[in-house]
């Protein structure tokens, strides 16, 4: 019989440039309204983002600027443990365990090194590869349940199973560590460029063009919304009509994510519609979203003080979490010191 579990939540964001609306959509919406429902924890995943090199003199301001941005998006604090990774350093010393408990053959398998690496994977940090063990470590240090993250995040979730299952069954410890499980579900799982509707939306795309960034003005999301890549056929009746349009679909997407409906209810509104009509209402329903986020990201930003206190704080409790989970984890391996 296996034990019903505390049900707590687990995620976070790298601090590697500015927030999008994919990041907001697939993430943040969600750490708002799971932290009403289970225990929460979420972070600021500084050590992810030196997998690839960030510029010390500008990291623990980035790491800010994600603060801001959860408390902005309606993170509360007194709800939410929210916290910076260097502060707990029970992830990086779980995350040790586990690199001996994954094997080469799963992390050959993950996609999203393969797309950070490109052809020159041979010069990529060592850090870069084993960057979803740390994952694993980052969820499993508190026994996290349930996982907030976009759809690209599902096969590193997959993977923290497996580490998961193996690291109970080898030191025969069953039911340890959970196996947590990606929330995913929505319309914001997987946004898209807006210039291009079969790669997704990303904080690397060279062109701004692609993405809105939730600090963009209300001028710059009704141009980027205007410029977006359409097609010219008004918007269908069905969702397996929209399937075969991938740009139509993505902005159909995004209005649903944005206004909390699905697509089906959004194309029984606009279908028959053009893409003329369409734009300024998605654009108009955008800025009156994220304009009032981009304004509050601002004035946490005037004072980093507060952030620093909450972050401390956050900090401090994730350690009372963390720190019984990796005694027991010395013990279990058997360290001289466990
Ligand atoms: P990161 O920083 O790349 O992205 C943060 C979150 O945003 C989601 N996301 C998207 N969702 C929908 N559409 C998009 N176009 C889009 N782009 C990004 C991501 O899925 C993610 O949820 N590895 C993680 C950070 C991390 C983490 C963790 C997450 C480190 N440890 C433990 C959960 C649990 C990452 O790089 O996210």
């Amino acid at each position: 019989m296996t034990i019903p579990r505390h049900p707590r939540v687990l995620s976070g964001v790298q601090p590697t440039g500015d927030l999008h609306l994919g990041n907001y959509l697939g993430a943040l919406v969600k750490f708002t309204r799971l932290q009403h429902e289970m225990e929460t924890f979420i972070f600021v995943a500084d050590l992810h983002a030196i997998t690839q090199w960030q510029d010390p003199k500008k990291l623990k301001s980035q790491v800010r600027e994600i603060a801001a941005a959860y408390l902005a998006s309606g993170l509360d604090p007194k709800i939410a443990t929210i916290f910076p990774q260097s502060a707990v350093p029970e992830h990086a010393e779980l995350a040790w365990v586990f690199n001996c408990v994954a094997r080469l053959g799963w992390l050959d398998r993950m996609t999203q090194f393969k797309d950070k690496a490109g052809k020159h994977k041979e010069r990529e940090s060592v850090g870069l590869y084993t960057y979803p063990v740390l994952q694993a470590a980052d969820i499993l240090i508190y026994k996290a349940t349930h996982v907030p993250v976009g759809e690209d995040q599902k096969q590193h979730l997959e993977l923290t199973r497996d580490i998961a299952q193996k690291f109970n069954h080898d030191f025969e410890v069953p039911d340890f560590f959970p196996l947590p499980e990606a929330v995913v579900e929505g319309p914001g799982a997987r946004i898209m460029s807006l210039r291009d509707g079969s790669s997704k939306m990303s904080k690397s795309d060279p062109s701004d063009y692609s993405r809105i960034n939730l600090t963009d003005d209300a001028d710059t999301i009704l141009q980027k919304v205007r410029k977006a890549r359409t097609d010219p056929e008004p918007l269908p009746d069905t969702l397996e009509e929209l399937k075969a349009r991938p740009e139509a679909q993505n902005l159909v997407g995004i209005y649903a994510a944005l206004d909390g409906r699905t697509s089906a209810e959004v194309l029984a509104e606009f279908a028959g519609v053009g893409f003329g009509t369409f734009k300024p209402r998605l654009a108009d329903l955008a800025v009156a979203k994220l304009s009032p986020i981009g304004e509050a990201m601002r004035r946490y930003m005037s004072d980093p003080a507060e952030i620093d206190r909450i972050l401390a704080a956050g900090a401090a409790r994730a350690r009372e979490v963390a720190a019984p989970t990796l005694a027991e984890v010395k013990s279990i391996v058997g360290y001289w010191a466990g």
